[in-house]
């Protein structure tokens, strides 16, 4: 049966055992770097960061606490972010004192981090702290501090385990890139 992604895929960039291994060595450095926190919270970029925070916080051996940040950018396309960012949807619970760590799919530029950075900051943390599964370092325009990260990428477009294209096929297990004649064929 052909699946319906199949026509916008170019090829597999990262395969389901390979995202596996890699997130499973980034739960034990964050359970070591945290093994004394008194409150480590992860905070979920939502939607993108949705499947890897439930597979890595089963790869935490520390006790923490979980929460959901919802953010956009606004003007410009679907597939580039500008530097007007804001939140959609806050968090439920209070930061004062705690170690964050912010939980993301994928670093562009840089001004959605930028921004959630900020807000964190501005709120009491103990620390904060970003964990991403993908870096497109290539592409960054405001420089920001990433402590963990799954795998540096090429200037790509990329989709599934959690990250869109046009918002569906987060539910892929692997990372893909994007065939570019799919896209403008549309
Ligand atoms: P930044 O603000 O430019 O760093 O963009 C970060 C956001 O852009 C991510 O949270 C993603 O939602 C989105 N994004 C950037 N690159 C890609 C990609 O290759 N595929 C899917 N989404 C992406
Ligand atoms: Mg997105």
């Amino acid at each position: 049966m052909t699946m319906a992604y199949e026509r916008y895929l170019k090829e597999v960039l990262i395969d389901e055992v390979s995202l596996k291994r890699r997130i499973t060595e980034l739960g034990q450095e964050i359970s070591r770097d945290y093994a004394n926190s008194p409150g480590l919270m992860l905070i979920c970029i939502l939607k993108g960061g949705v499947m890897f925070l439930t597979d890595l916080m089963r790869q935490i051996e520390v006790p923490h606490e979980i929460d959901f940040l919802a953010v956009s950018s606004y003007g410009r396309g679907a597939r580039e972010s500008t530097g007007r960012v804001r939140i959609d949807m806050d968090l439920r619970d209070e930061v004062v004192g705690k170690d964050l760590l912010i939980v993301e799919d994928i670093i562009d530029s840089g001004y959605t981090l930028k921004f959630v950075m900020d807000v964190m900051n501005a709120r009491h943390p103990n620390s904060v702290r970003i964990c991403t599964l993908l870096d497109k370092s290539s592409r960054r325009t405001i420089p920001i501090p990433i402590h963990y990260t799954g795998f540096e990428i090429e200037d790509k477009f990329v989709f599934g385990y959690g990250l869109d294209l046009d918002e569906k096929f987060r539910n892929l297990p692997f990372v893909g890139v994007v065939r570019e004649e799919a896209l403008s064929s549309e």
